[in-house]
């Protein structure tokens, strides 16, 4: 390569670093709001906030972007740049793109709007007041959708619901959703009713005995040394707070994972550890000499959640993990669970029941939950489906999916912060990341064939670096697609996370 096109490619380089440093500030402002920031807090953080969006924006759609991606991709030896620089540029440009189209003030009213429909969302939701969050939700949604709309041109998107998809699981499109969420349904479904009808049930009230915060806290500890994610050490790269609504943020050398502890539910900090370390243990992972490049950060929200629900789910909930765990678990605790056997323990944490909330869902109903979401948005930006109806077909499907009525608003479409935060088209990558990890896990099987007999022996080290070889260090070199496919040699199916449930519950019920 000659001078002109390495030097241009370094400013480019350059420029796109100072926009990372300026996002994990915004980042970290965000971290704030939620773990420390006194509740007045809020009228300075949303205009620190606005403001940050404005600097990010502008630096973005710098006209210098632009014009060095012309010259870098106009010249003569453009061909001879290797896979990662040309994905650099492909990401680069993507980005200017989009940018250069969406206009300053929308940028800069949506984020001021998400601050505010955030605050109002949490005021109705304590309030049970859907009609408190519905005026401030639809000047919100109306915001995105015009978003929505510029980005599909952008993009060459279908339709602007999956130009929303494509922010969070690129090239994902609401058709192929709408195929594999149909397999994934009734494979769902069905594996439900055998598990409601199995002779063989849990019995969840050993879940229920107390435990101190603080106990809980001990064990969060252990479970991050487990998977290695240092957050107690003088040279640790993380650290776990506390929301009710536990989030990961950060990358590289500092990620942060936040949990919560309810003193009569001592299984919930348990997990929701697991999976935030799962998607913590990822960004740490990410290629060291990628950091600042696009290259260098997560290929997709999808990706990121099949490496979180391994974590909770696929190694947290296991037999094999529990056979070392529980003696652990038993130890920290006193004599709280001395009775308890180790099957009857797991068979607990793996109880199916159908339920209103998300986060508290089982594997089998999870992806019920998710599917609902993903159609309500679906028909929302299609218009088929006004905020104000959202409540109502909210119940409707509820009842339908799950066979569960829901009370009021507040344990109803208001549960989750997604559509306050302005994140539409994001709930597809949950379902995404199980099927994804079942995929992964399919394949990791015949790659270390005693990767179970490893965890019994409380060992994850291999089974770490599979996961980083195959996916962390691979950052956002593909598209997730590509990078299943890569991976596993197989393009996007349902059947082996169906089939891993399906051997799973079949074991635990007994059928
Ligand atoms: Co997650």
């Amino acid at each position: 390569m000659t001078g002109n096109i390495v030097s241009g490619y370094k400013k480019l380089l350059e420029k796109t670093k100072n926009i990372v440093a300026l996002n994990s500030a915004t980042a970290i402002l965000h971290w704030d709001m939620e773990t420390k920031m006194p509740p007045r807090g809020i009228k300075l953080r949303s205009l620190q906030l606005a403001m940050l969006r404005r600097i990010g924006h502008q630096m973005s759609t710098d006209h210098q972007i632009g014009l060095l991606l012309e010259e870098i991709m106009k010249h003569p030896e453009y061909g001879s740049m290797d896979t990662v620089q040309k994905r650099n540029l492909y990401l680069i440009k993507k980005h200017y793109d989009e940018q250069t189209k969406l206009p300053e003030e929308l940028v800069v009213e949506t984020s001021k709007q998400e601050a505010i429909t955030i605050d109002t969302w949490k005021k109705a939701k304590a309030a049970k007041n859907f009609a408190k969050f519905k005026p401030e939700l639809e000047k919100l949604f109306k915001l995105k959708k015009k978003e929505a709309e510029i980005l599909m041109e952008v993009k060459e998107t279908a339709t602007p619901y999956d130009a929303m998809i494509d922010i969070y699981e690129p090239k994902m499109t609401t058709e192929a959703t709408n195929k594999i969420f149909k397999e994934l349904r009734e494979g769902l479904l069905a594996l439900l009713r055998k598990c409601e009808t199995a002779p063989k049930q849990p019995n969840p009230s050993i879940l229920k005995r107390p435990l101190a915060t603080e106990t809980q806290r001990k064990i969060g500890n252990l479970l991050a040394d487990f998977i290695g994610y240092d957050t107690t050490s003088t040279t640790s790269g993380g650290r776990i707070d506390e929301t009710e609504h536990p989030f990961t943020t950060g990358y590289y050398d500092d990620v942060r994972i936040t949990t919560h502890y309810y003193p009569k539910m001592f299984a919930s900090s348990i997990f929701s550890t697991l999976h935030e370390g799962g998607h913590a243990i990822y960004e740490q992972n990410l290629k060291q000499e990628w950091m600042f490049q696009p290259v260098g950060e997560a290929s997709s929200m999808g990706i990121h959640e099949s490496q979180s629900r391994f974590v909770e789910n696929i190694v947290g909930r296991s037999h094999e993990f529990w056979t070392y765990f529980l003696p652990k678990l038993k130890m920290l605790t006193g004599n709280m669970l001395y009775d308890v056997e180790l099957n009857d323990f797991v068979h607990a944490i793996n109880m199916v029941t159908p339920s209103k909330i998300r986060i508290e869902a089982d594997e089998v109903t999870y992806g019920l939950h998710i599917i609902i979401r993903f159609t309500l948005e679906r028909d929302l930006f299609a218009e088929k489906v006004t905020i104000d109806e959202l409540p109502q077909v909210w119940n409707e499907k509820y009842l339908e999916y799950l066979a569960v009525t829901v009370e009021n608003d507040s344990e109803g479409m208001m549960q989750d912060t997604h559509w306050a935060s302005g994140y539409f088209g994001y709930f597809p990558a949950y379902a995404l990341g199980n099927i994804y990890s079942g995929q992964l896990v399919a394949k990791l099987d015949e790659d270390i064939v005693d990767w179970k007999e490893q965890i019994t022996g409380g060992n994850f080290r291999a089974i770490k670096e599979w996961m980083i070889k195959n996916v962390h260090s691979r950052g956002n070199l593909y598209n997730p697609s590509d990078l299943i496919k890569i991976i596993t040699g197989k393009e996007l199916s349902v059947d082996p996370y169906l089939s891993y449930l399906n051997n799973k519950y079949s074991r635990l019920y007994g059928f």
